[in-house]
């Protein structure tokens, strides 16, 4: 029986990820800043799962979390989102500080240890596709955008040094544009499939020629039970996503398509895109190899597919 943890549970990978663990062969405790809801609270109870409310910036919160040693820890809290992001301080002190809390609380010798980083790391760097060990590049410190970036590829910096002093190992994950059920509207996705849902126009930002490769949650999770059986871990960055590019805006016309909306796409202008301090990156492609020689890993859903079922739990 493993002991997991899961920090950031309340959110949508959390949500997900809880679902395709198997209760009975696991000790499974969540925390998250927030409270489930009361349904699911009942549903965490009767399935003997712990939860316990704990912001992990505040770092006299980890005095009941910190006793128990964890086989596995999978953390997930962040800021996500446009408007959550531009705000630098919220940013820095749930990335670098909530994290740093962890690591020195949490994590303890032979802990595997699970951060889910993101293709923002890459920054705008125009050399496709992404492989794990290439550059990050930025835009300006006076673009609040850039500060996610930064704080994530800082603690994965952080995650290599301490491994080696308290010993545990680690899998810094690289997310690429994750979609799926119970995902919240600050995400391309969702937020389109809301819109389509309601008929409302959807907007596309200036130049309307960006790509992004969207992956399955269910295939995200594929990954994070199968590690759980892998007996040699092997620590490091990897990039995990789809490795298909597709246009946003060819991603917004199947949607329209598959929810049959009246929706019509409409593109930001310039100077609106400008005005939010929003710096779009273009192109984001990873290149998957590392994981598939490691663990065997490739994503299975086509695109048409995840979102058919996306759409029906939005429905
Ligand atoms: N979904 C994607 O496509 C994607 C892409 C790149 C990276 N990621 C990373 O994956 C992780 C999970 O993403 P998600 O889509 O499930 O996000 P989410 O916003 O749905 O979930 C994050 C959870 O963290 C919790 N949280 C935030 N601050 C906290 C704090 N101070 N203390 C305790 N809990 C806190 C929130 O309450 C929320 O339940 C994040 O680290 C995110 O940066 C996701």
């Amino acid at each position: 029986m493993k002991k997991i943890l899961i920090i950031g549970s309340n959110g949508f990978i959390g949500k997900n990820l809880i679902q395709r663990l198997n209760h009975n062969e696991n000790k499974i405790f969540l925390i998250d800043k927030s409270l489930p809801s009361k349904s699911d609270l009942s549903l965490l109870k009767k399935k003997k799962i712990h939860f316990q409310k704990v912001d992990i910036t505040k770092t006299n919160n980890f005095n009941k979390i910190s006793k128990i040693n964890f086989d596995v820890v999978y953390h997930l809290a962040s800021v996500v989102g446009v408007s959550q992001v531009l705000d630098p301080k919220i940013t820095i002190d749930t990335i670098i500080n909530g994290s740093l809390n962890i690591i020195k609380k949490v994590i303890k010798k032979n802990t595997l240890f699970i951060f889910f980083s993101t293709s923002e790391a890459y920054g705008n760097n125009p050399k496709l596709p992404w492989r794990e060990e290439d550059s990050m590049v930025l835009g300006s410190y006076k673009i609040p955008r850039w500060n996610y970036a930064k704080s994530k590829s800082l603690i994965e910096s952080v995650i290599y040094e301490y491994s080696k002093k308290i010993k545990f190992k680690y899998i810094i994950l690289r997310l690429f544009n994750i979609y799926g059920p119970h995902q919240s509207n600050y995400f391309i996705t969702s937020s389109i499939i809301n819109r389509c849902l309601n008929n409302l126009p959807c907007y596309l930002n200036y130049p309307g020629t960006q790509t992004r490769c969207f992956t399955y949650i269910d295939d995200l999770n594929d990954f994070l039970i199968k590690i759980l059986k892998v007996k040699n871990i092997k620590s490091g960055v990897f990039n995990i996503g789809n490795n298909k590019r597709t246009k946003v805006k060819n991603l917004i016309e199947l949607i329209i398509k598959l929810t049959k909306s009246k929706s019509k796409i409409k593109i930001k202008k310039f100077s609106t895109v400008k005005k939010t301090k929003m710096q779009d990156v273009i192109h984001r492609q990873p290149d998957i190899s590392k994981i598939y020689k490691f663990y065997k890993w490739k994503p299975k859903t086509n695109l048409a597919n995840g979102l058919k079922k996306t759409i029906s739990f939005f429905k």
